[in-house]
């Protein structure tokens, strides 16, 4: 049994007269409005206006668990609306230098009033999580990018749907279960979710309230610190990380489901390498929150110099991220996840090779666009204008 999701429970289409408005009428106001961008000026009538950005407004913001704020941003007419796992790209200036962290939806793809729902968790010494626990109130203003990602639900929905979350990966897979719960979609749904108490879960009355009102949504929760009376609704699994006996015993049929796994690098590498061993990545898909295993390049690969070009700083290769060997120099590009997602951190390199951590793909062609968190110069003299 597959469910397609109703033509009328579909994510909103961008307005199509925007895109007129972005081929014709914004270029010309940016030629009128020379030598500001028309956004300094909208800007100045409504902090929320922009020709082509998507800036929100933050609407309410609440302790949704301990250490977590759940909250809720109406983003102007710009947002072109976001499929269920999809994450946005937040970025702030704090204490002058602009920031960018991802930061999941957590609302249902059919949410009703427009408004985006975040859960965010305050890392320890967290720069911008620890920033929007202390600074975000109703009316904030937030520059956010379009929805990305395809960590997503297939448009045509599975037979069985195992969804397996730890700490603040909950976000993305919540969002799933809204959409599915929503749509009142009928096949199987497994919401297994890993965190330190029952009480740290920051959706946990919610989603018993889901298990309790829709028989096929099956709530799996497990403590790796403190053992709690669960929730009605909740099935209760004390006994630490994730291994497939706990699996086989409490998901018999987790191999015919697809499945989504998001938390942090430990708990999607266990869950991969327990589908590789069965022979079925190809039902699993993983998100994580924290950059995988990197491919470290030889000493040998590890020569010449690093120039910054705009900046006029050379400083010879570490082998470590162009980031990383930026920020030593003091210099401090833009960056959100540190791990190749968000793009916030691609800057043009004008010489040299450089090699992708996670892929090993070497780029050399002297003008081309690369992500600096994730790439490290090897083989000689590489230049980035930055
Ligand atoms: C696709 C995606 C979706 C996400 N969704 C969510 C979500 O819904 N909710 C949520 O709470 N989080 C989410 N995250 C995580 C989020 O983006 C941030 O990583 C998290 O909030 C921590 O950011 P921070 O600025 O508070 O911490 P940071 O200050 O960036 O610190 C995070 C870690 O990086 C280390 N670090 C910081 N600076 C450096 C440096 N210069 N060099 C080396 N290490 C450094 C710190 O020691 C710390 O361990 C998501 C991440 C991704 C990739
Ligand atoms: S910081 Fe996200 S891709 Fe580099």
């Amino acid at each position: 049994m597959t469910t397609q999701v109703p033509a009328n429970q579909m994510p909103r289409p961008a307005n199509p007269h925007r895109g007129l408005m972005a081929r014709v009428g914004v270029p010309l106001l940016e030629r009128l409005t020379t030598p500001h961008s028309p956004d300094r000026y909208l800007e100045m009538l409504n902090p929320t206006w922009s020709l082509r950005e998507v800036r929100g407004v933050v609407t309410d913001v609440r302790h949704s668990a301990p250490g977590s704020i759940t909250l809720r941003v109406r983003p102007n007419s710009n947002w072109r609306g976001f499929r269920a796992g999809q994450h946005v790209v937040f970025t702030l200036a704090i204490a002058g230098v602009r920031r960018s962290r991802c930061y999941s939806v957590t609302s249902s793809e059919h949410h009703g009033d427009g408004r985006l729902e975040f859960t965010v968790r305050k890392g320890p010494d967290g720069l911008v999580s620890g920033f929007l626990h202390a600074e975000l109130a109703p009316g904030t203003i937030v520059h956010i990018t379009q929805a990305q990602g395809d960590f997503v639900l297939p448009m045509t929905r599975p037979e069985q749907v195992l969804l397996i979350s730890g700490g603040s990966g909950i976000t993305p897979v919540m969002s799933m279960l809204r959409t599915l719960c929503d749509e009142k979609y009928q096949g199987a749904v497994t919401f297994l979710h890993y965190s330190r108490t029952v009480d740290d879960v920051p959706y946990g009355h919610e989603l018993a309230e889901l298990a309790a009102a829709h028989p096929n949504v099956q709530l799996l929760q497990v403590t790796t610190q403190q053992e709690t009376t669960p929730r009605d609704g909740a099935q209760f699994i004390p006994g630490g990380h994730f291994s497939l006996e706990q699996l086989e015993r409490h998901v018999p049929g987790w191999r015919q489901a697809t499945s989504y796994v998001c938390g942090s690098g430990r708990l999607v590498q266990e869950v991969r390498a327990v589908w590789a061993a069965n022979e079925l990545e190809h039902q699993l898909k993983a998100e994580q929150f924290d950059p995988p295993a990197a491919i470290v390049p030889s000493d040998t690969e590890i020569s010449g110099n690093v120039t910054f070009s705009r900046s006029g700083k050379t400083v010879e290769n570490n082998g470590r991220p162009l980031l990383e060997q930026a920020e030593a120099l003091g210099l401090t590009p833009e960056y959100g996840c540190r791990m190749g997602i968000c793009f916030s951190c691609t800057r043009r390199k004008t010489a040299g090779n450089v090699t992708h951590l996670y892929t090993g793909e070497v780029t050399t062609e002297s003008e081309s666009d690369i992500q600096l968190c994730v790439t490290v110069p090897v083989g000689g003299d590489v230049t980035v204008d930055l």
